[in-house]
């Protein structure tokens, strides 16, 4: 079995759950709600967060984890408490979350994108798109970066 080519770079690695498996589209989606964004183990070993989109699809890019100050694993901070938090899945507003770093308190928004310092970048990001198997295929994103329309600084 051959991949398919996840586009965006050269080649691609499947997404792997914190138990080593691959990560399949449909299970991670049965078990993550709108909204989401939880860890997986992406290109070069980076904790990488996939994205639940509110349409309830795996968002085109993953968020790598890694603090752009001194390199902690960045927390995601859902506001809302849990209970409120089903509730809001129904109008889901990005602006209610964020990444807070608690090693020395930077924030990133909903797309990884720096809100505060002392962290002087975005996250970096990773394509992420869903092969014929089912697999979730993170590779380079060699792009622009979205947030910033800046040169990625992570090539
Ligand atoms: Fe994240 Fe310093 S490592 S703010």
């Amino acid at each position: 079995f051959v991949p398919k080519s996840a586009g965006g770079g050269a080649g691609g690695q499947v997404a792997k759950d914190a138990l080593g498996n691959d990560v399949k589209s449909n299970a991670w989606l049965a078990t993550h709600a709108k909204g989401d964004h939880s860890l997986v183990q992406g290109l070069k070993g980076d904790p990488t967060y996939l994205v639940v989109t509110p349409e309830g699809t795996i968002e085109n890019y993953g968020i790598n984890a890694v603090c752009t100050h001194l390199g902690c694993v960045v927390p995601w901070v859902a506001q809302l408490g849990q209970q409120q938090q089903q509730q809001q899945q129904q109008w889901y507003q990005q602006a209610e979350n964020k990444f807070k770093c608690p090693c020395h308190g930077s924030q990133y928004d909903a797309t990884g994108k720096k809100i505060r310092g002392p962290a002087p970048l975005s996250l970096a990001l990773a394509h992420a798109n869903v092969d014929a198997a089912d697999n979730v295929v993170l590779s380079t994103w060699s792009e622009t970066d979205f947030r910033t329309d800046e040169a990625p600084w992570w090539k």
